[in-house]
């Protein structure tokens, strides 16, 4: 049985990330190594040619390469937090079919994915919730599903490729309750600058029917972030590709040249923020 995944939804999405997976872990294999993307992606109902096609090319194949990069980048921040909260929840938001959780689990903490609901149905098929692990559908703009989550012993959140399809006053009231919420815990997100969130309107944002990119997510001074809330007690952030595990001598010249043009003009980042400790009341 295959899945079908609609073509030109912000569900569809999803294969983009699945598929820098799978195919840097095949050019790549000495940096990555998911085998679980190939065996997803077989699984699917989607017409994969022109997208593999496009990351074929050099410019296709950097875009791949950036795309896996930041989960290993979101993956070391959930370990991270795990190290000092092992019984953490782990959460992804905007999950697709990420199985990050897996990657990180400990054999204590607790692992939730949420994603719209039909993305989720499919989810539990391909990657049925195994023991401690929960798969909630939810549209994140409906906070219902902070309600579902176990944050006892801390929660640490990932958005990989999340919040540009999502206006930037409902990333900033997420982000709000979310440190309002979870006292303590931590979220990490990849972010870039309006010139780059422009680039992408030619291409996924565009699939995904976004046009008016300006009301969308972007971000060019991430020292803003400081004013979104007082409950965030701090906000750091790291290059994609040389901030975590500095790939950046392993890769040929144009990808090098990529990289620093990445780097300055597009502000790829992985923002982390930290949610204050005390409660509200
Ligand atoms: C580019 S994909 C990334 C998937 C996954 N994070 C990964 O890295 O493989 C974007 C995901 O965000 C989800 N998404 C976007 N807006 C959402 C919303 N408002 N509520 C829930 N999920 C959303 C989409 O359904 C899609 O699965």
């Amino acid at each position: 049985m295959k899945y079908h995944i609609e073509p030109n939804t912000v569900q569809e999405t999803l294969v983009i990330p699945l598929m820098t997976r799978k195919v840097c872990s095949e050019k790549y294999p000495d940096l990555f190594n998911d085998e679980e993307a190939a065996r997803i992606c077989g699984s699917l109902d989607y017409d994969f040619s022109s997208r593999e096609k496009l990351m074929n090319s050099t410019a296709g194949l950097f875009g791949a390469l950036e795309v896996a990069q930041r989960q290993f980048d979101l993956l070391y921040e959930v370990k991270d937090y795990l190290k000092k909260h092992p019984k953490a929840a782990v959460v992804n938001l905007g999950c697709g079919l990420d199985d990050t959780f897996r990657k990180a689990d400990n054999g204590l903490c607790l692992g939730y994915n949420v994603d719209f609901p039909d993305v989720i149905q499919i989810r539990k098929d391909i990657l049925p919730d195994k023991e401690r692990e929960l798969s909630l559908g939810y549209d994140l703009n409906d906070y219902t599903w902070m309600d579902r989550i176990n944050a006892s012993e801390g929660a640490v959140f990932i958005a990989s490729g999340v919040f540009y399809y999502l206006k930037t006053f409902r990333v900033k009231e997420l982000l709000k309750a979310m440190s309002e919420r979870f006292p303590g815990g931590v979220i990490a997100f990849d972010a870039c600058n309006s010139f780059g969130a422009g680039m992408m309107r030619h291409t996924w944002l565009k699939e995904a029917g976004i046009t008016d990119v300006k009301a969308y997510f972007s971000l060019d001074d991430e020292n803003d972030l400081n004013f979104w809330s007082e409950r965030f007690s701090s906000v750091t952030s790291k290059s994609y590709m040389r901030g975590y595990r500095d790939i950046y001598p392993r890769l040929g010249l144009i990808y090098k040249i990529m990289v620093q043009f990445c780097d300055r003009f597009v502000n790829m980042k992985i923002i982390r923020i930290e949610f204050r400790k005390d409660r509200l009341f």
